[in-house]
């Protein structure tokens, strides 16, 4: 694991998109995986700026993201495929119709997304965030290491954390349950990018390079992956 330590979010986010962007440079037919929250908002500002600057194009690059929240139609607000478009794709030259956010009401089919990811040519970049208990997407602690893109349920924990940062903290309007690719569908990408900030992560930044391996903490699983890179900022990073 290659861990890269940074001073703040801004250069963690700079360092992220530099990442991604040398992958679309390496091959611009690449397939990325992306994640919401508000981790990677920064990152999707640069590659924006560099599309606009022209030294990127999306224009043949696929996306498929980790997940959706169940319920919510994709013209919710707070739907994970409104915040990609909003924070990404409208403001660039992809096509919208190489852009896949599993289905959080409509054509719902969660086992078909691993091989529709399969069919594209596998993901050649994962991003990732990380939840305050290690979930990375929407597998909370217990999930099987096995699992593949599935109806999950959310852990009380992470509903609380989303309801602040976007329900206006009304813990009722946060679904309970998401679609959300499993871990063995991320250990199946062939580069993972996890991006972490803040001292809220400090904790699962520590189980991540220092816990055993195990269900407990989801994301030490991408210990078992031969090509990960982390990059956080000195608060996340300060328990290693
Ligand atoms: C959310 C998402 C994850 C995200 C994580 C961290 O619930 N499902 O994909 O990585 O939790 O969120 P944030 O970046 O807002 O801290």
């Amino acid at each position: 694991m290659n861990i890269i330590k940074l001073k703040n979010e801004i250069e963690v986010a700079q360092k992220a998109a530099e990442i991604i962007e040398n992958q679309i440079k390496i091959n611009n037919f690449s397939v990325l995986g992306l994640a919401t929250g508000s981790s990677p908002i920064l990152t999707y500002e640069n590659l924006i700026k560099s599309y606009k600057k022209g030294e990127i194009s999306f224009a043949n690059v696929k996306t498929f993201n980790l997940d959706e929240y169940k319920g919510l139609q994709p013209t919710h607000p707070q739907s994970y495929r409104y915040f990609m478009n909003e924070k990404l794709f409208n403001h660039i030259d992809i096509n919208i119709k190489n852009t896949f956010v599993p289905e959080g009401v409509n054509n719902v089919n969660p086992e078909a997304y691993d091989q529709l990811i399969k069919d594209k040519g596998g993901i050649d970049l994962q991003l990732l965030g990380l939840g305050v208990n290690g979930h990375i997407g929407f597998n909370e602690p217990g999930t099987s290491f096995d699992s593949l893109t599935s109806e999950v349920d959310l852990a009380k924990e992470t509903i609380e954390v989303n309801s602040k940062k976007f329900f206006n903290g009304d813990l009722s309007e946060v679904p309970t349950k998401a679609y959300s690719m499993g871990l063995k569908s991320i250990m199946n990408s062939k580069k993972i990018l996890l991006i972490a900030t803040g001292s809220s992560k400090a904790e699962a930044i520590h189980a991540l390079v220092n816990s055993e391996i195990s269900e407990n903490w989801p994301c030490t699983v991408l210990r078992n992956h031969n090509n990960v890179t982390i990059v956080i900022d000195e608060e996340a990073g300060k328990l290693i």
